[in-house]
């Protein structure tokens, strides 16, 4: 496919959004034209599937879970990501089917390479060519979620204990497919970690 697709990973409060948005501005910077989206919640549907799983009151089955985000990306990549791949521009992404791996796989304790299939199946075997994972200690990263002062969603009450679970997983499919994944100190500054997305990125574009 013509175009180039970048997602961000992480924990809650790793700092995704933020750096994907630095990078937006980079890549625009460039030239190219961007596509900024998210999962889950990425279109009109995804934003009804997305109150669904973050917002309803009551437990979620796991495996409906896992359906559900499922769902939702496989509307997304159908009617906006492919699109825009096919239209030679640059996707950047908060999240894709890597969550639903660590989150559903190692967090809820289904089978990852079931998960996997699931969303491979979902999306037509769509993968990004670069996945960033800010990598952070959970605790860390719960006391930056904190400070948002938002009200925490049905994922974000989860223990520590499921977000190091998440985190494991992550690192692990980072070690799979090096390829892939560049994997980020969420320790280090702001401007340090948008430096080396930028050089990993420009190889990209050039
Ligand atoms: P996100 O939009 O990153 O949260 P926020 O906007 O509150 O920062 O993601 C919402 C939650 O959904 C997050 O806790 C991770 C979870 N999630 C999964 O469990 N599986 C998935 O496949 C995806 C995409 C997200």
């Amino acid at each position: 496919m013509p175009g180039l697709f970048i997602s961000f990973e992480g924990i809650d409060g790793v700092g995704k959004s933020t750096q994907a948005d630095a990078l937006e501005e980079f890549v625009r910077s460039k030239g190219f034209e961007v596509v900024r989206s998210l999962e889950p919640g990425g279109t009109e549907l995804g934003q009804e599937i997305r109150h669904l799983l973050l917002h309803r009151k009551g437990d979620v089955a796991p495996r409906a879970e896992a359906l559900l985000y499922a769902a939702d990306r496989a509307h997304h990549v159908a009617t906006k990501i492919r699109p825009a791949l096919e239209a030679g521009k640059v996707v950047i992404q908060d999240r894709y089917l890597d969550s639903s791996v660590a989150y559903q796989g190692a967090g809820r304790e289904l089978d990852a390479k079931e998960v996997r299939d699931l969303s491979l199946w979902a999306t037509n075997g769509l993968l990004p060519k670069l996945t960033v994972l800010l990598d952070l200690d959970p605790v860390a990263a719960r006391a930056r979620r904190d400070q948002t002062g938002n009200e925490p969603d049905r994922l974000e009450r989860e223990k520590i204990e499921f977000f190091s679970a998440v985190r494991e997983c992550y690192l692990q499919l980072a070690a799979d497919e090096p390829e892939r994944f560049l994997v980020v100190d969420a320790t280090a500054s702001r401007e340090e970690i948008q430096e080396c997305i930028r050089a990993r990125v420009a190889e990209l574009l050039a």
